[in-house]
């Protein structure tokens, strides 16, 4: 078949392209035509990334022939009529819509088709026209307003005041960028003339392989430049996020321990390589026996993925306090059980990809990610390269959630540039994403949980079998930080928590929101509701009666301060008390559909667990009079960038617009650690506010000022204020240090934390965060489908820094939360795509009302509390425990679909017949 010309019209020009019959029109708008707002999630049709308008209606440009859209109007965000997407662009960045920005120019697109058709779309139409486009980040609730008030007279947001950000619902500092579509995601750039780079992964779960005759295969391949084997490796074949633990090759030497790991890459030309029939590689696979479960893995008879672990066991974690055995020996009322939690994906829409070249003697590698300084010294060590030949510039990311902490295709760039001495480039697709990046723990658990005759809790015991996958990732942290967590926020004066992380052949397990929280969470609030029952106790109730308050001690020996969990449960009461009654009244007229209500809390500790975890800020002024905050913490999508600048103005005393941002990037930007733990608005904001105070000290020191209401920059100089006082301190002539600033400061806060004794006692954490979720589902007897109606969250946030990004955050880490209760189970071999893996819809996410409580924490800055993974963790247990409600099914494993809802509810009529 041979190539086509074809005529493509937009932004009213016509555009002559050839494309061979079955060439996907996102790669003609993306590649010919550089129209990058055009995003790629899967290529198959089932994220509507790539969502274009033809004729003014939606198509997935990625399921679109080229040759289909012959003569046809085109309309991507770049260029689509400009009063319509300024109105839309705008109600985005009011409203908070765009988080990490990799859906948003499809979602966009959609909305534009409904929006020329209705002026004031209801929600119903907005649902039913982004149908077809998924978010992971947001929760839809933004979008789905930000859609309905776009052509509503908006009244532009004032520029906060100098002193003023903190608090307000201000727009992201980045924003603009992710709403027009010129946002500049891993995919988006290719240094001139850069190769294409593609992995030869193992098929099998555990395999030996041997290659053929490769140099002929090169050779013989045209537009093939090079393949290269961990032979090629010039340094330490071995990374991992934990040094001490590190056991991940780059490039399997002789032994694939997971579907999907890669064994060797193959470098050339992008057209042929991207058309390369890799069934040709001249490898053998001989496969081996394998164990892809928990409970396979600690088989007697399982294979033994690392010879210095015995019984696969990577780590094991263990919390004692008091006597357990003994209390729950002598409560009143025990309840106990067992749970199992499934693989979960972290889906992000944006599948790795990122491109690197040599600058000098310094590797540049850009590409998506949560953690560049890690980034750096994995690349380094596999590489052989000082530290300082890496530089790591992150490009946006699109989501990340965790799996972005680990490295994956940075070692496999340097490899290929200093092999071919040629920029490189290379992207995942979506299939290889899913086998091959971390998913969150399966988890095997059992508990029992002990109360006294007034229902107080005296006993708790917990074990849990995390499936760690073959390699470590952060399967240590899992496993130390889940019996920390297991008692949930309450009161638990005699505790026993065990933890072990098993090694298998299933995927690499490694941070998912949460770190095994939200599995153990499930396990304990499950309990809570049988042990409310068995007290005879309201299970809001038996909740606020065992929640942590001020000086109490964790089981870790930890006394707590500013613990806002009391407050949470009491914002709910009335929505509790209202939901009560509407339900009972809902069920008596309804037998095959009924609805329930359920409640959970949470707690979680905000930074590395007992380890250190520092962050540096940089915050300079030039001779010129421009602020630049140098912070490293990458931002995916939460709102860190905005956040940190907004705590560092007001710190500093300038307009937060007045101030410029530099980073993240290893050549530019201190260490800011990475971005997990729910530690950035905490750990960086504290370093953040530490060098606004700092510099504004510095500048003070120029005048003979006590202090400053305002500090503004402009021609050259500063000029300072304080009551009815000025002064300016002029700037030109100033020495400039190294980093090319007449004015610098550079502050570190690292939260003071201690190491765990052989009990598990000590201070993990300098900080925790609080919040309870009632949720309110209706669940179809007949069916066992399950539909969330409303979820009501309460979180303490100690001082909400931008209330915006904050219900932003609530709002996403509701929909994930909703999907590992609902619908989420990763099966390897099965559900490697977008299509068999399920996530949630916008048709799926409920209502959501969210309650932000302030207890500011005396360690936090200016009180605030990290958030971004405690919202996550409420919400499944309290669906389950709305499912319960609702039908009498007792759930013991998630995902909770419709046959598990239904044997379930047949178990629980059984019990009751
Ligand atoms: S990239 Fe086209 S639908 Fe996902
Ligand atoms: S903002 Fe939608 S996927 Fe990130």
């Amino acid at each position: 078949m041979t190539d086509q010309t074809i005529t493509l019209n937009v932004a009213g020009k016509d555009h002559i392209v050839t494309a061979a019959p079955g060439r996907r029109l996102s790669d003609v708008l993306r590649d010919d035509l550089n129209l990058k707002s055009v995003k790629i999630g899967c290529d198959a049709g089932d994220c509507g990334a790539c969502t274009i308008l033809m004729d003014g209606a939606q198509y997935c440009a990625c399921l679109t022939p080229a040759i289909q859209a012959d003569g046809r109007r085109i309309e991507t965000l770049e260029t689509a009529e400009p009063k319509l997407a300024t109105r839309l662009q705008d109600s985005f960045l009011d409203h908070g819509a765009a988080q990490c920005g990799i859906c948003t120019p499809g979602i966009m697109m959609a909305a534009m088709e409904l929006l020329r058709e209705v002026a004031q779309p209801t929600e119903a139409e907005v649902h039913d026209a982004l149908a077809g486009v998924l978010c992971r980040c947001t929760g839809y609730r933004k979008i789905i307003q930000a859609v309905m008030a776009t052509n509503t007279p908006r009244i532009p947001q004032k520029p906060a005041a100098a002193g003023c950000a903190v608090g307000q619902p201000l727009r992201r500092v980045d924003g603009r960028p992710k709403v027009n579509g010129t946002e500049v995601f891993g995919a988006d750039y290719a240094p001139e003339g850069a190769l294409l780079v593609r992995a030869i992964r193992g098929p099998d779960y555990h395999a030996e392989f041997s290659f053929g005759d490769l140099d002929a295969w090169c050779a013989g391949t045209a537009g093939v430049a090079a393949v290269i084997t961990a032979k090629d490796i010039k340094g330490i074949n071995c990374y991992g996020v934990i040094p001490p633990l590190a056991d991940q090759p780059a490039l399997a030497e002789t032994k694939t321990r997971y579907r999907g790991e890669p064994v060797a890459l193959v470098v050339g030309d992008a057209a042929v390589i991207e058309a390369l029939d890799l069934a040709d590689f001249p490898v053998t696979w001989t496969a081996l026996p394998y164990s892809t479960t928990q409970a396979d893995g600690m088989a007697a008879d399982a294979p033994q993925l690392h010879a210095h672990r015995p019984e696969n066991t990577l780590i094991r974690g263990h919390v004692t306090c008091g006597t357990p055995d003994d209390h729950l020996a002598s409560a009143a009322h025990v309840a106990q059980g067992a749970f199992e939690t499934s693989y979960v994906e972290h889906a992000y829409i944006e599948p790795e990809a990122g491109a690197a070249w040599l600058d000098g003697e310094t590797l540049c590698i850009q590409a998506c990610t949560q953690a560049p300084v890690m980034d750096q010294e994995d690349t380094a060590k596999v590489l052989g390269l000082p530290l300082e030949r890496v530089r790591i510039i992150p490009s946006a990311a699109g989501g990340g959630f965790g799996s972005k902490l680990d490295v994956t295709l940075q070692p496999l760039l340097g490899l290929a540039v200093l092999k071919t001495g040629k920029p490189c480039r290379m992207v995942f697709t979506r299939t290889e994403s899913m086998q091959s990046t971390t998913k969150r723990h399966p988890g095997s658990m059992r508990a029992s949980i002990g109360a006294d005759a007034e229902g107080r809790i005296i006993a708790m015991t917990f074990h849990g079998d995390f499936n760690t996958g073959p390699y470590a990732s952060w399967g240590p942290t899992v496993a130390t930080r889940v019996p920390v967590h297991a008692s949930g926020p309450y009161l638990t004066p005699n505790y026993r928590a065990t933890s072990r992380a098993v090694h298998t052949n299933g995927p690499s397990s490694g941070a998912f929101r949460g770190f095994g929280v939200p599995q153990a969470a499930i396990m304990q609030e499950v309990l809570y509701d049988d042990l409310a029952a068995k007290c005879g106790i309201d299970r809001l109730a038996f909740r606020h009666l065992n929640a942590l308050r001020d000086g109490d001690k964790t089981p870790s020996g930890q006394t707590l301060q500013a613990v806002g969990m009391v407050e949470c449960l009491e914002a709910l009461q009335p929505h509790w008390d209202r939901l009560s009654a509407e339900v009972d009244a809902f069920n008596a007229g309804s037998d095959s559909l009924k609805r329930g209500i359920g409640i959970a809390s949470c707690w979680y500790g905000c930074g590395n667990t007992a380890m250190p975890n520092p962050s540096t800020i940089r915050f300079g002024i030039t001779a010129e009079g421009r602020a630049m905050l140098h912070q490293g913490a990458t931002d995916i999508g939460q709102g860190s960038n905005t956040v940190i600048t907004q705590i560092a103005a007001d710190a500093l005393g300038m307009a937060i617009d007045a101030i410029e941002l530099v980073g993240p990037d290893t050549g530019l930007t201190p260490d800011c650690g990475k971005t997990s733990a729910s530690r950035q608005t905490f750990i960086t904001g504290r370093a953040a506010l530490a060098a606004g105070a700092a510099l504004k000290a510095a500048i003070l020191r120029q005048t003979n000022l006590s202090d400053a209401d305002e500090i503004i920059a402009a021609d050259g100089a500063l000029t300072v204020k304080h009551g009815n006082e000025s002064r300016i301190v002029a700037l030109k002539d100033m020495a400039q240090d190294a980093h090319g600033y007449v004015i610098c400061v550079e502050e570190t806060y690292d939260p003071p934390t201690t190491t765990l004794d052989a009990n598990g006692q000590g201070t993990p954490y300098a900080q925790y965060g609080y919040g309870a979720q009632l949720a309110e589902v209706e669940v179809d007897m007949k069916l066992g489908t399950t539909r969330v109606r409303h979820i009501i969250a309460a979180h303490d946030v100690g001082r909400a820094i931008n209330p915006q990004l904050a219900e932003g955050q609530i709002e996403g880490g509701i929909a994930q939360g909703l999907g590992l209760a609902l619908m989420e189970e990763y099966l390897p071999g099965q559900t490697e795509n977008l299509h068999n893996y399920l996530i949630p819809t916008i048709g799926d996410m409920p209502p959501v009302t969210s309650i932000l409580i302030e207890k500011p924490d005396p360690e936090g800055p200016m009180g605030a509390k990290g958030l971004g993974e405690h919202v996550l963790i409420p919400t499944a247990p309290a669906i389950l425990n709305a499912i319960r409600h609702a039908s009498g099914a007792r759930l013991t494993k998630v995902p909770a679909l419709p046959h598990r809802v239904l044997a379930a509810i047949r178990d629980a009529q059984g019990r009751t017949a």
